[in-house]
Parts: structure tokens; C-alpha cells; sequence
């Protein structure tokens, strides 16, 4: 196969490098659906470079679905690649269904002329395993009896809840018990319904950390539920001042603070849980980005430490797409039985077929690959964006990059940051700013940029758009 692959040796990262051109070798038609890539030792010779960087690359594009191997039939290009070489009229309905598919559109939402969406909170859609999801539907299709096509138990089929248990136990220490998880649709449902339990108990206001995701404000609050904002700092929530609102109930995101970035330290992780079992509270512990850690150690959740207090939530958003609409509640018992009551109430369970999917794809370890391919790839990016940020916006400091999908960086203080973010946007970038974050107190103006679906190429060209749009306000 004569394809035209250059790979700049003095920038390293052959793999990624390989990758990146393979992909646009099937992005751009050059590779069609089907053909046979060469074995891992003959691209390797071609190319000079070691056979793991072909095999590496290999396997992420096969994490991708845009390759396809198999034992006896060597590696192909997949007959639906992830973002598919254009075929028939190439007009701009044609361009558009592959930007959807690429994922660099996010569809009519997206707003016009904009080049970089650097928006935050979104998965590289495009790394969506296709391929794998698909084989393991047509298996499940292929196994299922006809029975299990009715309701589902509301709190989740039995198989997606087993594996769950296992696998939040191995890699987040979970503490799951026998019946304590819930299967929901995503975080979100979940916090749309645990306030509402709260107020049935008694509960008129609920601790959230100030900033918070800011379309968390309105979900929280269309509960009825009134929200108290607890300053964060570097250490994450700021205990002392939460004992001093009338809250028994708190919403935190140890493993990485949304928006900031904090990871929850130590000291105030033992205060958090001290607090709880003083004033008999619970603790909500959004698991964002629990997935995604690149150079600190592992820290696992607060649940794991006091099971009796901690509702830990979570969702295949960030690790797979938020289009699934998958997540789970791992809760004490008297709060999971509400959880199921409250599914079976409003909307009796989430899709059969897709927990199932997910039971096998978690079961198989195919959950576990990919989730470890997509942290080599973050990590990449990130390194790629922080260097691009520091060289072009040292007046910038960045924050909360250790996990995660974002960077919070503050602006300098005579900034003004929705004039930033507005001049970015009238460049092709968007990024969103903090203080619609924020819940009571005002802080430093500071933008939230999500740094997860572009290539380390485009995320330097999107930084020096975004320096310009600082230096122009
Ligand atoms: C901090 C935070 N947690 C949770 C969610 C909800 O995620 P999902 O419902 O897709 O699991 C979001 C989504 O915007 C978020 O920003």
C-alpha cells in the first residue's frame, strides 16, 4: 500500500502522530472502507520506527471503530469508520453528516461560525467506540429472550447492577453494597431527583459548591430544593463554611471540581465526612471526571470512606458519550430504595438493550481498554493545550489540569471575561466563561475551556485565536 504518511521524529509522539495521519488517510477517502493496513512490522520497517508505535496507534485507532482487527484477516479499515471517507455528493448536507459523525459539530446548537468549539463538558464524541458497541448489540439482540424485551427492574437490569458493583469497586474503592445501586440516566436524572427526596424528608436547602456547572443551577433548583453556595479553594469545598449554612445535604465533585479543576484534598476530605456524621448529613459526590487522571496518584472516591453518607453518582458521559444516557447511583440502602421508587414512579427505567451493552462491554474489559486509551489521548491534548496556553497566554493562569477534561484559567484581574469570551467567539472559538458559574459570590474573571475534542494541532491554532482575543480586550 502506497500511502503518503510523514511523521515529524523531533516532535515525538510517533504514535499519536500515526494515528493522527491514518485518520485523515480514512477522514479524506484515501483509505476506504474495507482495505487491508499492513502488518504492524512492515508499516513499521516503511516508516523506521519501532513496531510498538505501529501497534499502539493501531490499537487506538481500533478503540476509535475507525480499523477493525481480527485474528486470521489482519487489520481494516471498518466498513463504518468512526468519521467515514465521503462517499456520493459531496454538498454541504454530505459535510455536515460526517462533521456530526466527527463529532466536531455538535449539531444545531453549536453556534454559527464557530471553528474551535473548546466548550467544556463534552467527550471526544468522534472516539465513540462504534464498532464495539455495535458487536455487542448484535450479541445481545442475538441472546436475549424475548422476555427480558419487557419493563426492566427500574433500578437497572441485573447484570449492568453486578458489573457495576465490580468494576466501582475496583477502580473508584466504591463500597457498592448488595441493592444500593441504581442505574439512572445519567447525573443529571439523579439530580433532578435526589432534592426531591431531600425535601420529603424534611430538607429545605441543599450546600453546593460555588462555582458549580451552570446548567446544574436551574436542574437543582427547579426541585424546589433553595441552594446554599460554599465558597471553593484550592483545597476544594471550604468545610468551616459549609457547618455555617442550615444544610444537611451537600453536592461535591471531589475528583475534580467543576468548573475550577480542585481536587478535594486530604484534610478537608476527612473534615467533609466529619461534618456529615455531626449534623447527620448526606453527602452527594459527583464523580466527574473520577475517569480521567493523568499525573497524580490515585485518589479514590468519598463514598469508599464513609458508605453510610455518601451518594456516589456517575455516568458513562465523559468515558463513552453523554448520548447514552447512562449513569448509576451507588447509595445507602434507605436512599437507593427511594431512587428505585422514584424510577419506577416517573419512568420506569432506562434502555434494556444499551445496559446490557454496557453489562458486556464492562465485563469483557472492553470498558476498561478504551477508558485506558482515552486517557493516553487527554493526556496528550492537554499536554499539547497547557504548553500552547503557557507560550502564547502567560498572563494566564491555569488551573485544575491534573484530571479531566478542562482547564480553568484565570484571567488576569483587569480582564473582562464575557468580553473575552464574546471577542473568542467573533474569532471561531468558544469557550465559556465563569461567572454564570457562579451561584452567590462574584470572583476573578476566568474562562472554562474544554480541551478534549481537538487534535494537538488544532488546539495550538485555537490558543493563539483565544490570545488574540485577549490582547484585543
Ligand atoms: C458537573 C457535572 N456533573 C454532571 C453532569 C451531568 O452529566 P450526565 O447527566 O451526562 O451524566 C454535568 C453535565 O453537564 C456536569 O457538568
Amino acid at each position: 500500500m502506497d500511502l503518503h504518511l510523514t511523521l515529524d521524529r523531533a516532535a515525538g509522539r510517533l504514535a499519536g502522530q500515526l494515528a493522527e495521519g491514518l485518520r485523515d488517510a480514512v477522514r479524506d477517502g484515501r483509505l476506504t472502507p474495507g482495505v487491508r493496513l499492513p502488518p504492524t512490522r512492515d508499516l513499521a520497517a516503511d516508516l523506521g520506527v519501532s513496531r510498538g508505535v505501529v501497534v499502539t496507534a493501531y490499537e487506538q485507532l481500533v478503540a476509535e471503530g475507525f480499523i477493525v482487527s481480527r485474528q486470521g484477516d489482519g487489520t481494516r479499515v471498518a466498513t463504518c469508520p468512526a468519521a467515514g471517507p465521503a462517499a456520493g455528493p459531496r454538498g454541504e448536507a454530505h459535510r455536515r453528516a460526517l462533521r456530526l459523525a466527527a463529532g466536531t459539530d455538535a449539531g444545531p446548537a453549536d453556534p454559527p461560525g464557530i471553528a474551535y468549539d473548546l466548550r467544556p463538558g463534552k467527550p471526544d464524541l468522534a472516539s465513540f467506540p462504534r464498532d464495539r458497541w455495535a458487536a455487542n448489540l448484535r450479541e445481545v439482540l442475538r441472546e436475549l429472550p424475548h422476555t427480558a424485551l419487557n419493563y426492566p427492574d427500574p433500578a437497572g437490569v441485573p447484570e449492568l447492577r453486578a458489573e457495576l458493583a465490580g468494576h466501582l469497586a475496583r477502580v473508584r474503592a466504591a463500597a457498592p453494597e448488595p441493592g444500593g445501586i441504581v442505574v439512572t440516566a445519567g447525573v443529571a436524572q439523579m439530580l433532578a431527583t435526589v432534592p426531591r427526596i431531600l425535601i420529603e424528608e424534611g430538607h429545605r436547602v441543599l450546600a453546593v459548591e460555588d462555582p458549580l456547572g451552570h446548567h446544574q443551577i436551574p436542574m437543582l433548583g427547579a426541585t424546589g430544593i433553595e441552594l446554599a453556595g460554599v465558597p471553593v479553594d484550592e483545597e476544594g469545598i471550604d468545610v468551616a463554611a459549609l457547618a455555617r449554612t442550615p444544610a444537611r445535604a451537600v453536592l461535591v465533585t471531589p475528583a475534580h471540581q467543576y468548573p475550577t479543576g480542585v481536587v478535594l484534598s486530604p484534610r478537608r476530605r476527612s473534615a467533609l465526612i466529619e461534618w456529615a456524621r455531626d449534623v447527620d448529613a448526606l453527602i452527594i459526590e459527583d464523580d466527574y471526571d473520577g475517569e480521567f487522571r493523568y499525573d497524580r496518584d490515585p485518589v479514590g472516591c468519598l463514598r469508599g470512606l464513609a458508605p453510610d453518607r455518601v451518594l456516589l453518582a456517575g455516568s458513562v458521559s465523559k468515558a463513552l458519550s453523554p448520548a447514552l444516557r447512562l449513569g448509576w447511583a451507588v447509595a445507602p440502602p434507605w436512599l437507593a430504595v427511594r431512587l428505585r421508587a422514584a424510577r419506577a414512579l416517573h419512568d420506569l427505567g432506562s434502555s434494556v438493550l444499551d445496559q446490557h451493552v454496557l453489562a458486556r462491554m464492562i465485563g469483557s474489559g472492553e470498558y476498561a481498554r478504551h477508558l485506558r486509551v482515552m486517557r493516553r489521548r487527554y493526556r496528550a491534548r492537554r499536554d499539547a493545550f497547557v504548553a500552547a496556553l503557557r507560550e502564547r497566554l502567560p498572563q494566564v493562569r491555569v488551573h485544575g489540569v491534573s484530571a479531566g477534561l478542562h482547564a480553568y484559567a484565570e484571567l488576569p484581574g483587569t480582564c473582562d471575561e464575557t468580553a473575552v469570551v464574546a471577542q473568542a467567539a467573533a474569532l471561531g472559538v468558544a469557550v465559556e466563561g465563569v461567572a454564570p458559574m457562579r451561584v452567590g459570590r462574584p470572583g476573578p474573571p476566568a474562562i472554562v475551556v474544554g480541551y478534549a475534542r481537538l487534535s494537538e494541532r488544532r488546539l495550538a491554532e485555537a490558543v493563539d485565536l483565544l490570545a488574540a482575543a485577549v490582547r484585543a480586550v
